[in-house]
């Protein structure tokens, strides 16, 4: 990718709405091989970190407003509203940057799987106190169309008004059959499942326990 394209990308990734402009984040972008080889390590052997051309790390980063803000109010640092501003800020500036990317014909893949262990990507960039890495931006042209996966239907995310869920159990029932088709056409018919298996297997996980150790070290929470 010529550095012009990558300098629209982040420039188009800058325009995302921030709480108060306080632009509490920080994107690297990972050139070195090694670091690369190390995040795909860290990710659980996601090839797709060393094969992507640009690799954008995006870090949640309170750090810079501490240092300029010359803030009175210390305590505002390690409150979850602000994590949750950090958190916010840097998701967009993601998703926007993403946009942009597949405007220009690219495509791309948000990788969280780095933060299986923030310690050591934090230590890998040399990041200060109050920078969290979040997850990858992999970038790169796509060879193939992989085609969309299907969503929830709209209805049941949209909703007018008033928390209705009336129609939930049939509009699920429906998506999980579309969601069935779906892994089943993507495995030639070796992946049996739908989007609620996939839920209850996502969330028997153990929950990644070291971040929360991580965002305390790092001084997000008290
Ligand atoms: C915060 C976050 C973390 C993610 N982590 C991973 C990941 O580690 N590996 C992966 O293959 N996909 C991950 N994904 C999902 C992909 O970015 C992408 O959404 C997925 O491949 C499905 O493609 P689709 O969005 O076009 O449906 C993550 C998405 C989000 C929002």
């Amino acid at each position: 990718m010529d550095k012009e394209t990558l300098d629209i990308i982040i420039k188009c990734g800058q325009r995302a709405p921030t709480s108060n402009n306080l632009q509490a984040y920080t994107i690297i972008y990972v050139k070195d091989n090694n670091k690369k080889e190390k995040l795909a390590q860290i990710s659980g052997g996601q090839k797709w970190v060393v094969e992507a051309p640009v690799v954008l790390l995006f870090c949640a980063d309170l750090n810079r407003i501490k240092r300029y803000s010359n803030s009175e109010n210390k305590d505002i640092f390690g409150t979850s509203e602000l994590y949750t501003v950090a958190i916010i800020d840097t998701a967009l500036a993601a998703q926007k940057s993403l946009i942009a990317a597949q405007s220009l014909g690219l495509g791309g893949v948000v990788v969280g799987g780095i933060r299986n262990d923030m310690e050591k990507v934090h230590s890998m960039f040399n990041l200060p106190d109050l920078v969290a890495p979040l997850f990858l931006l992999c970038l790169g042209y796509p060879d193939h169309d992989p085609g969309l996966k299907p969503r929830l239907s709209k209805d049941v995310i949209f909703k007018v008004d008033i928390y209705d869920t009336s129609r939930e159990d049939e509009l699920i029932e429906e998506y999980n059959k579309t969601m069935e088709e779906y892994y089943k056409e993507r495995s030639n018919g070796k992946v049996q499942s739908n989007w609620s298996e996939k839920c209850k297997q996502a969330l028997s996980k153990q929950p990644r326990q070291k971040v929360d150790d991580f965002l305390r070290s790092a001084g997000f929470f008290k």
